[in-house]
């Protein structure tokens, strides 16, 4: 079979939450993911054996501890193949950054060598060893605006946003997950979920519904990750006094992104931000775009 292409596209969390600690050791969380229109671009070429990767970014590891190796040896274990692959990493989206960056490449590759290598393994077990490599990674599989539970693999399709736009801040800083969610900093809410949602995450969910936006943004990780890096509390300050409609940290951080009603709101926002990366994105329905050969001849709409 040919190079296999795979657009992989980052998200944000429009809310997130954290509950309770499980015996599992993880969280149980509220969250509402959504897709936005950063991508990376990973082309898979059948090899014969072994897993090589290539990254024209050198801050991304090319061994076990980057999630496209670690998914595709989880593949081989599972399914006993001993085909190999080359894969060809075209990094845009930040690591370490919030932004799902590394699960996207993780679903990516589940998909990918699903197909390159014939295993014909279902979506579900696809989805069972996407939790294996990290929460996030499940919704990577699907993408769009979805409400989630438990870890995150608790999947529930809400409708698209309509007329959003976001200004990215993108700080020079890599934060581990791990870290924000042993802080000492982090309250959870122990509220106790009624049919399966607190009241504060329904109350968040039908804002968003309903378009008010601005109404359903939260993240409980900021108190922790700001008492580690206060400039990132200052950073979403000036996200509000530039005229987003509302501002939040995404994940773990440290991204933060901005709401706007229209791009050009968003480009005169972003453009006062001379010292700091930015990026403009919109929301997006997948997460996953199969490109139709390794030149990247889009075979869907790609924005
Ligand atoms: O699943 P992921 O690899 O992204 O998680 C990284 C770390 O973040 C976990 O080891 C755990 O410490 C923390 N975490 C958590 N609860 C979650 C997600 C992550 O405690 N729902």
């Amino acid at each position: 079979m040919a190079s296999i292409h795979y657009r992989s596209y980052a998200k944000i969390n429009l809310y997130l939450d954290v509950l309770n600690q499980r015996e599992d050791g993880y969280h149980n969380i509220e969250t509402v993911f959504q897709t936005v229109s950063l991508h990376d671009d990973l082309v898979f070429t059948p090899h014969d054996e072994g897993i090589h990767l290539y990254c024209d970014n050198s801050d991304v590891p090319l061994d076990e501890r980057n999630l496209i190796h670690r998914a595709a040896r989880l593949l081989q274990e599972q399914t006993g193949c001993g085909a190999g692959v080359k894969v060809k990493i075209k990094k845009r989206i930040p690591v370490a950054a919030g932004l799902a960056g590394g699960s996207g490449n993780a679903a990516a590759t589940l998909v990918a060598l699903n197909k390159l290598w014939e295993l014909g393994l279902s979506r579900a077990k696809l989805r069972a060893l996407g939790l294996e490599l990290g929460s996030d990674v499940p919704y990577c599989l699907v993408g769009g605006t979805v409400a989630a539970t438990r870890r995150g693999e608790e999947l529930f399709p809400l409708p698209k946003l309509m007329d959003t736009w976001f200004v990215l801040l993108h700080p020079p800083l890599a934060i581990s997950t791990e870290t924000i969610f042993t802080s000492p900093h982090l309250v959870r809410n122990d509220e106790a979920p009624y049919a399966g949602r607190t009241y504060a995450f329904g109350s968040a969910i039908r804002a968003i519904k309903n378009g008010y936006l601005a109404a359903g943004v939260f993240n409980r990780l900021e108190s922790a990750a700001f008492a580690l890096h206060p400039e990132l509390a200052e950073r979403k300050q000036q996200l509000i006094e530039a005229g987003c409609r509302a501002a939040a940290m995404s994940g773990s951080g440290p991204t933060l992104f901005g709401i706007c009603e229209s791009q050009e709101r968003a480009e005169t926002i972003a453009a006062q931000f001379t010292d700091i990366a930015t990026s403009i994105v919109t929301p997006f329905d997948q997460s996953l775009v199969r490109l139709s050969d390794e030149a990247g001849t889009p075979s869907r709409h790609v924005p």
